[in-house]
């Protein structure tokens, strides 16, 4: 089990960090709260109704969001907003699991509203979830992507996620038609294991 006293550490209530885009757009990550609900139900609202076909949930349904507000758990799930002005530009996530043989890994999503994308948020965004990953112990960044998603998939190659398979017809769109599912991986640090004690 991952000991957290060798790994640097990262205070999720109190981080927040402020970046620049490649237009000189002043920016601000930090994890969702509660209060985040309403203004991210708008943010997901005006997706289209082509791009919704590629996400996993359907984010613009109300009780999505009012579901992710009640239950936030940082160690689950982490929120990531991009803000500019007060306002979500960006969200991403990193999915973990607590216990069992996935915890040292971490599922990646993300979204860019469409206003901000082509300068450099989505690659910026994953820099940044790979830098919380490191310091939140994560060995490995999975994302599972449509294989029609062409956009984010070279976004994701372009920060180090390498395409480890794609499975035919694995997942649907929102009109039930069979989609093939890229995974893609970026490893974050060496698996650990000083601290494991080979007692067979
Ligand atoms: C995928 C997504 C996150 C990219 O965000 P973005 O802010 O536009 O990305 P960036 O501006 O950082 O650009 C990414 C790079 O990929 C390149 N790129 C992106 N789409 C491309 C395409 N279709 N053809 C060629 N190059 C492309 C860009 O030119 C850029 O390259 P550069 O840094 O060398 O100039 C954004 O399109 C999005 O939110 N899509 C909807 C949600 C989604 O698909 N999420 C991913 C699955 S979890």
């Amino acid at each position: 089990m991952l000991d957290t006293n060798i790994y640097p550490k990262i205070d999720l209530y109190t981080y927040q960090k402020e970046a620049k885009l490649k237009d000189g757009t002043k920016v601000l990550f930090r994890p969702m709260v509660a209060e985040d609900q309403g203004a991210l139900y708008e943010f997901f609202k005006a997706i289209s109704r082509e791009e919704v076909r590629y996400l996993r949930d359907d984010v613009r349904s109300r009780l999505v969001v009012e579901k992710w507000a009640k239950n936030l758990d940082y160690g689950k799930t982490l929120p990531i907003l991009v803000l500019k002005d007060d306002v979500i530009i960006a969200d991403a996530t990193i999915n973990r699991r607590k216990f069992g043989w996935k915890w040292h890994l971490g599922t990646v999503r993300i979204f860019v509203h469409k206003d901000y994308r082509n300068v450099g948020l989505g690659r910026m965004i994953l820099q940044e979830l790979s830098h919380i990953a490191y310091r939140l112990g994560i060995e490995k960044l999975v994302a599972e992507i449509p294989e029609v998603n062409e956009s984010a998939l070279i976004t994701f190659k372009k920060e180090g996620f390498n395409l480890e398979a794609c499975i035919p017809n694995m997942v649907k769109d929102r009109e039930n038609m069979p989609m093939d599912l890229v995974v893609m991986i970026k490893n974050i640090k060496p698996p650990h294991d000083e601290s494991y004690d080979y007692d067979f």
